[in-house]
């Protein structure tokens, strides 16, 4: 089994450790954070992610797993050499790359001779090449081996991967990559380096088409009083659109769709081959976000003739993450339409299981201990994260604890079954 070094254990770089250490190989993991190293060591995951836990202590409890701080150690020992460093976005929507550079300039002498440096972080076409060009070691070669993982279930997509994506130039080492995952079911694709790193960009950005897009047709089913589930169903029938990735929702975020889809779209600008498609898709985004603020202040009713009597309208919120599972908010919808009703004048309180503190970025958020203490005195509860824990919540308390008992529900949660929605004025959204 190989030596494997990791460099960086954030999201996907910590995934990689523990699952590579999971199939048997030797990993070192390195982190600049000597906090997160500490805590790395003893066993305490800093994110919310299923199965991590376990892995992690899986692999330290075997001595295949350790974190250092120190990066150079960490490669000097290796054959292998993850690279997972952040590349979010930049001024002008291009991947900012100071992470990586930063790393391949400091570890460029440590790497032992003859070894393997692979780009698991999402990187624009032509990066590896570029790494390639500035290492200045012929002897070690760059292999491009980009992640498909979903937060939430990130264990299980690398563990069972509909594909894994190896890019190289140099065959030798693109086999020796592809055999660190052998064990796993699933085809490995070889390619160049450069369509490895168009791969993971078109499909991210071809899943955030058909969010945007669905997005869309939902929109058009509320005004021409057509149900989106029905049309999901009727068109997710045809295999070769499928069902997946086509739930109408407040908008899509996260930490990878945005910032990969405009980064999508500044390489396609800069190399002369620009994609309107791409940009339509940021913008569709945008205006679920709005439309569905929308909704919810029209849902308070007009504004009265006389301010001065008006009583503050209160808003209830379900759910601050981009999605469930994951404690994750970077870039969430869900934030984005708080700040939007907030700007528009309205009190807004809001539960979300991963969110005990106030939120920096919202200080004026009333952040609830359950789901009921968010909904208490509002005049509408919207709900924009699908925790699990809301299905199974207790709807005759919630009414009960609400001013006026109104639900938007902004991921179709209670869509399939409303039955316990007696005594709500209740919509979902394309509905
Ligand atoms: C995504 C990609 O799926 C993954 O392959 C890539 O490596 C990283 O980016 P992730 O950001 O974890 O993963 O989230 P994902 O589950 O894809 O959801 C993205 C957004 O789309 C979320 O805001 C989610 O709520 C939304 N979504 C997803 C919908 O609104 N409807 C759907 O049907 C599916």
């Amino acid at each position: 089994m190989g030596d494997v070094s990791v460099i960086g254990s954030g999201y996907v770089g910590l995934t990689t450790a523990v699952c590579l250490a999971h199939l048997g190989h030797n990993v070192v993991a390195a982190d600049i954070d000597a906090t997160r190293v500490e805590l790395l060591n003893e066993g305490q995951v800093p994110m919310f992610e299923a199965r991590m836990d376990q892995l992690l202590a899986e692999g330290l409890a075997n001595g295949r797993l350790r974190f250092v701080s120190d990066s150079a150690q960490a490669v000097e020992q290796s054959h292998f050499h993850f690279m997972c460093l952040p590349t979010p976005q930049g001024a002008n929507g291009e991947a900012d790359l100071d992470a990586l550079d930063a790393a391949m300039e400091e570890l460029g002498d440590a790497f032992p001779t003859g070894s393997i440096v692979i780009l698991k972080s999402t990187v624009p076409v032509g990066t590896a090449d570029e790494v390639r060009a500035n290492l200045l070691r012929p002897d070690v070669a760059v292999v491009s081996c980009p992640e498909f993982l979903r937060e939430g279930t990130a264990i299980n997509d690398f563990l069972s991967p509909d594909r894994i994506v190896v890019g190289s130039t140099n065959d030798r080492a693109a086999t020796d990559v592809a055999a660190l995952f052998a064990t796993l079911d699933a085809p490995v694709l070889t390619m160049s380096n450069r369509s490895a790193e168009a791969v993971k960009y078109s499909a991210n950005a071809f899943l955030a088409t058909k969010l945007s897009f669905i997005n869309s047709i939902a929109r058009i089913c509320e005004a021409v009083d057509a149900d989106v589930l029905d049309v999901v169903a009727g068109m997710g029938t045809d295999n070769r659109i499928s069902a997946k990735f086509l739930q109408p929702g407040p908008g899509w975020g996260g930490s990878c769709f945005p910032k990969d889809v405009a980064a999508l779209s500044h390489l396609a600008r800069s190399v002369g081959a620009p994609a309107p498609l791409l940009d339509a898709v940021l913008t569709a985004n945008n205006t679920q976000i709005s439309h569905v603020t929308t909704r919810i202040i029209q849902a308070l009713g007009p504004r009265p003739v006389q301010p001065r009597i008006k009583r503050e309208s209160r808003v209830g919120v379900w759910g601050l993450t981009f999605k469930a599972n994951t404690s994750d908010r970077r870039d969430s919808p869900a934030l984005e339409v708080v700040r939007r009703l907030q700007a528009s004048g309205l009190t807004v309180q809001a539960f979300d299981p991963t969110v005990t503190e106030p939120i920096t970025e919202l200080p004026d958020l009333m952040i609830a201990g359950d789901p009921y203490e968010a909904a208490a005195g509002c005049d509408v509860l919207v709900i924009l994260t699908e925790w699990e824990e809301f299905v199974l919540a207790d709807l005759e308390k919630t009414a009960e604890v609400m001013r006026v008992p109104r639900m938007l529900d902004a991921r179709n949660i209670f869509a399939a079954d409303t039955s316990q929605l007696e005594g709500f004025a209740y919509s979902g959204v394309g509905r």
